[in-house]
């Protein structure tokens, strides 16, 4: 494996999530390793066998002090010890909402129920009195609204006829021990994973209007127009002629703008073999932060280059105004 993530896990408690997170990242070939476990509590269990595993650690009472404040103190450590995702494991703090969205798609969760059943508290009493077959885990995406954001994965744990939620929660903990390592794993190296970008480079492309898929020298392309007269607007790169990137290549408009995006930002462009001599710039797709909205922006451009007339007409009569 080339690339691991680097990982902060945020817990308020036992941390027996943070261990099964823990010891997976020290298997051969692991997709990430964890960078550094932050508290609210100085005193969380957790913390201890951090620094006893020679992981770096950080707490921050929450006590006195403003939600944003808190965060901002976390996001700080997070960001000291190069995290690039943020992994709650009984983290018993709600997120402010500047902070999620700085860090959208960043941050994932474990949440004790099948979601979208019984978000917040008291899961488990709350399974067992619906009379539920199963309870279970969900690790999900966190976005500002509690629990609500997509789930990645979920292990279900059969409800005995006389559970207590205390019965039942110590049954969902080693479940939840499988599920976390795994979720974490698959969602962080998904971003390096040339066959998940490919998928949402061809949504966003075929997305556009009257757009079909045509391979180019051994390279899925997009073309925009009809299956015998249309142009190509985008080629998808798999590590080509030797180059480390999987990207996405457009059209810019200029060979001065592709030389300097190029030299302005290395980390998320390059000039391509071939391609770049005729104004094709590589939009480097397998690297931390990239920004989904913006290559759907480039593809659109790229589209709009090339497209024919009647297509582009009315967007150009838009532009008047
Ligand atoms: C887990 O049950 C998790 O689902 C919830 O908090 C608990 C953390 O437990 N969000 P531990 O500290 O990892 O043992």
């Amino acid at each position: 494996m080339t690339h691991k993530a680097k990982i902060a896990v945020f817990i308020s408690g036992t941390g027996t999530n943070l261990a099964a997170l823990l010891y997976a990242s020290r298997l051969d070939d692991a997709a990430y390793e964890i960078v550094l476990v932050a508290s609210n509590v100085s005193d969380a269990a957790g913390l201890a066998l951090a620094q006893l595993e020679g992981i770096a650690t950080f707490t921050h009472s929450h006590k006195g002090i403003s939600r944003e404040e808190q965060d901002a103190a976390m996001e700080a450590a997070v960001v000291e010890a190069g995290g690039d995702f943020i992994v709650l494991a009984g983290y018993m703090r709600i997120l402010s909402d500047s902070f999620v969205e700085r860090w959208e798609g960043q941050i994932l969760n474990i949440h004790p129920s099948l979601l979208p059943k019984y978000k917040g508290l008291d899961t488990f009493a709350r399974a067992i009195e619906a009379g539920d077959s199963h309870a279970g885990s969900s690790v999900h995406i966190v976005t500002p609204e509690l629990d609500a954001g997509e789930v990645l994965a979920q292990v279900r744990v059969a409800i005995a006829p006389d559970d207590t939620p205390e019965a039942l929660a110590a049954r969902v903990k080693p479940a939840e021990h499988q599920l976390y390592p795994r979720a974490v794993a698959d969602y962080v190296s998904r971003g390096y994973d040339p066959e998940y970008l490919y998928a949402k480079v061809r949504e966003l492309a075929l997305a556009l209007p009257e757009t079909h898929e045509r391979d180019s020298h051994g390279s899925p392309g997009f073309r925009v127009g009809t299956e015998k007269s249309g142009k190509f607007f985008a080629h998808f790169n798999d590590q080509h002629h030797g180059s480390q990137h999987i990207a996405v290549l457009v059209k810019t408009g200029s060979m001065d703008e592709l030389l300097d995006l190029v030299e302005a930002q290395p980390e998320a462009y390059f000039k391509p073999a071939y391609y770049g001599a005729s104004g094709w710039i590589g939009v480097i797709l397998n690297r931390p932060g990239v920004d989904w909205e913006h290559v759907g922006e480039w593809l659109h451009r790229s589209w709009r280059s090339v497209a024919p007339a009647r297509l582009t007409k009315l967007l150009d009569a838009a532009d008047q105004f």
